[in-house]
């Protein structure tokens, strides 16, 4: 990416209520279906951080109608980094902008992201509002990546999700952004396609204890 370079004088004025009392944690989700294990794993994670005092905004990208397509309106100007953006998007970083942790959860489709949280990242996480500013707006803020991935983590290409969390998650968004207290996980075997009875139980039990663990590491850091 482009970028002028920074100025002394250049920071971020947010233009809505974005500071709540307490502290918020942004939980985002993408899958189509409710009953996904996607959103089974968002809603504990969501759950743990309630628990641990966070007011959680639960940001499920399908239901809410996110619009994963980019336009005009929203393709960053690198002259001007206070453009206005479309009002979906500036809804939308508020949110971000309000909270101290962010958890995306999602399942590893292509070993990328789905392209409705990828059109999120790449509408919402924007020129001026996310990176491109001396003092970064996203500064203090700290994330933790779950993933989900169908394969196990002893498999063939098991690197390329290490990969992806490591590289164009970790260092090409998160810390590109600013945030550099990131976490990053992934639940291996999503689909337990060799499992049944018991034994499938006791893996899904596994996963979510897995999940648990990874939010209490984040709470903790
Ligand atoms: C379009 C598509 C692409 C996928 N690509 C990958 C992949 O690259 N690597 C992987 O480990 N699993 C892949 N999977 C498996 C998903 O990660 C798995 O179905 C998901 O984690 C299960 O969670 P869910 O029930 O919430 O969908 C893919 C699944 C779909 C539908």
């Amino acid at each position: 990416m482009n970028q002028e370079p920074f100025t002394a004088s250049d920071s971020y004025e947010p233009s809505g209520p974005v500071t709540p009392t307490g502290r918020t944690a942004l939980v985002v989700f993408a899958h189509h279906r409710p009953d996904s294990l996607t959103a089974a794993v968002a809603a504990r994670a969501a759950a743990r951080l309630e628990e641990a005092g966070y007011r959680v905004d639960l940001l499920d990208l399908h239901a809410e109608g996110f619009d994963p397509r980019n336009s005009e309106a929203d393709e960053p100007d690198y002259g001007n980094r206070d453009k206005v953006y479309s009002d979906e998007v500036h809804a939308h970083i508020r949110r971000v902008h309000a909270a101290e942790l962010i958890v995306p959860v999602f399942p590893v489709w292509w070993y990328g992201l789905p392209a409705l949280l990828k059109g999120w990242i790449d509408r919402v996480w924007n020129y001026g509002l996310a990176y491109g500013r001396s003092k970064s707006p996203m500064a203090g803020k700290r994330m933790l990546w779950l993933a989900l991935a169908g394969l196990t983590d002893g498999e063939q290409n098991a690197d390329l999700v290490f990969g992806l969390l490591d590289g164009p998650l970790r260092r090409g968004i998160s810390e590109y952004c600013g945030i550099f207290d990131v976490h990053t996980a992934a639940l291996f075997d999503s689909e337990a396609q060799d499992l049944s009875g018991a034994a499938r139980e006791r893996h899904y039990r596994e996963l979510f204890a897995e999940a648990d663990a990874v939010v209490d590491k984040l709470l903790a850091g």
